[in-house]
């Protein structure tokens, strides 16, 4: 069956600020209000498709995983009904999906299910879009490196098999700004949901994050509030384009260009914040970001208002302060609790802030709880495959 949707796809548990965030985007970008999506399971996001939507979302969307567009839908279930039915579908379809010459790749995920091996389902979906094209007169070649349209084909949750293109050509979550990692880098696209979480509003909060690391959340903290554009080559070639009225240039362009927020980023180690620095430098947000070694023990709000002072702003009065901090791999119990206590201990210093913490072991919950208090949201949230959870604590 041909289908025609878009489907944004996260990690599990982020179907909302998604979808907050694609009514962010679109707004602002395409001057448009998305329709209310479809949800399927908690990761995953489907809406009738609209090129301006999908050039939005992958343009300018920080906290998905990946952007697809759905074509096709079999109930096949062996590899024979696959290949007969995506062959009967692609020469119905009049969407002008490929051109004489182009490299594409196949790709599956999910597939459990279907009694046939991963490479087989690979290999039948691409028979069937290189067959048929070629009876069109179209000659396609596989080229897993540069291809112009990269497919994916899965089983959703009712054993259905979904063909789609990918529209960002991979996972959303690597921006490609990532030089040097520190111990246990947090993934971009999770950095903007907690920021997503947390309600960062770039006009009124500072952002510091007490135990950066490699600095991933004051970085994407930066991009997040300029709506900093991906720029995606392939999706011209589908049609997928934008160019808003009086635009003086084709390319996208920041969608708050003005945004200026007070970043701040603090980590214990100076190699770590030495890899931090390099790769701010890396994502453009340099200038952007002050670096300070400091043991989260230390840090006051005066810190932070002397820091607001070199940059010429007035001390802020209120902030958020977000992290991850260490889990426990690394650490026993009993240091892992004295780093948790003095971050409660630092946190209570400031006084209406708010502050937000990816976290997998309870015993940070347990440490609050004595020291600050209940979290006003405790959300179950996956990191890298741990189970964890995401705090907010109004300060
Ligand atoms: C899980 S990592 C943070 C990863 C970071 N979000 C990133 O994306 O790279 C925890 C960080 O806490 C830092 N840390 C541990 N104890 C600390 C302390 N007492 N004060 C400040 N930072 C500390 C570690 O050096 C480490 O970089």
């Amino acid at each position: 069956m041909i289908v025609d949707e878009l489907r944004i796809v996260g990690s599990t548990q982020t179907n909302v600020v998604m979808s907050a965030e694609l009514i962010r985007v679109a707004q602002r970008a395409v001057r448009q209000r998305p329709a209310n999506p479809r949800k399927e399971g908690l990761g995953q996001l489907v809406y009738p498709f609209d090129r301006d939507l999908a050039w939005a979302a992958v343009t300018y969307m920080r906290t998905p995983t990946r952007v697809l567009w759905d074509l096709y839908r079999t109930r096949a279930e062996r590899l024979e009904t696959l290949y007969d039915e995506l062959c009967a579908d692609i020469r119905d379809d009049k969407r002008a999906l490929w051109r004489d010459g182009d490299g594409i790749s196949v790709e599956v995920r999910r597939v459990e299910q279907f009694p046939a091996g991963e490479r087989q389902v690979v290999g039948t979906v691409k028979n069937a879009i290189v067959d048929t094209m070629a009876r069109r007169g179209l000659r396609l070649h596989v080229d897993p490196e540069r291809p112009a349209t990269r497919w994916v084909a899965r089983q959703d949750d009712r054993g259905e098999i979904v063909v789609s293109i990918d529209l960002g050509g991979g996972s959303l979550s690597q921006r490609g700004w990532r030089r040097e990692t520190g111990e246990a880098p947090l993934r971009e696209h999770l950095a903007a949901v907690l920021l997503m979480l947390a309600r960062f509003d770039p006009r009124k909060d500072v952002l510091v994050d007490p135990m950066c690391g490699s600095g991933t959340i004051p970085i994407e903290a930066y991009h997040l509030s300029r709506a900093t554009p991906r720029q995606v080559p392939a999706l011209r070639a589908l049609g997928i384009d934008y160019v808003a009225e009086g635009a003086k240039s084709l390319e996208p362009s920041p969608l708050y260009p003005d945004a200026a927020p007070l970043l701040v980023g603090c980590d214990v180690d100076l190699d770590v914040l030495a890899a931090a620095r390099d790769n701010a430098r890396a994502a453009r947000a340099a200038e952007a970001i002050t670096w300070q070694r400091a043991d989260v023990a230390t840090l006051t709000p005066q810190v932070i208002a002397d820091i607001a002072r070199e940059r010429g702003r007035e001390p802020p009065e209120s902030g958020l302060l977000l992290a991850n901090p260490p889990y426990g791999e690394r650490l026993d119990e009993r240091d892992l609790v004295m780093v948790y206590r003095a971050l409660a201990q630092t946190c209570r210093k400031f006084r209406g802030w708010r502050a937000g913490f990816l976290v997998g072991n309870p015993l940070l919950e347990q440490v609050f709880t004595d020291v600050i208090g209940r979290p006003r949201i405790k959300k179950p949230l996956a990191n890298a495959n741990l189970r964890a959870y995401f705090y907010l604590y109004e300060l």
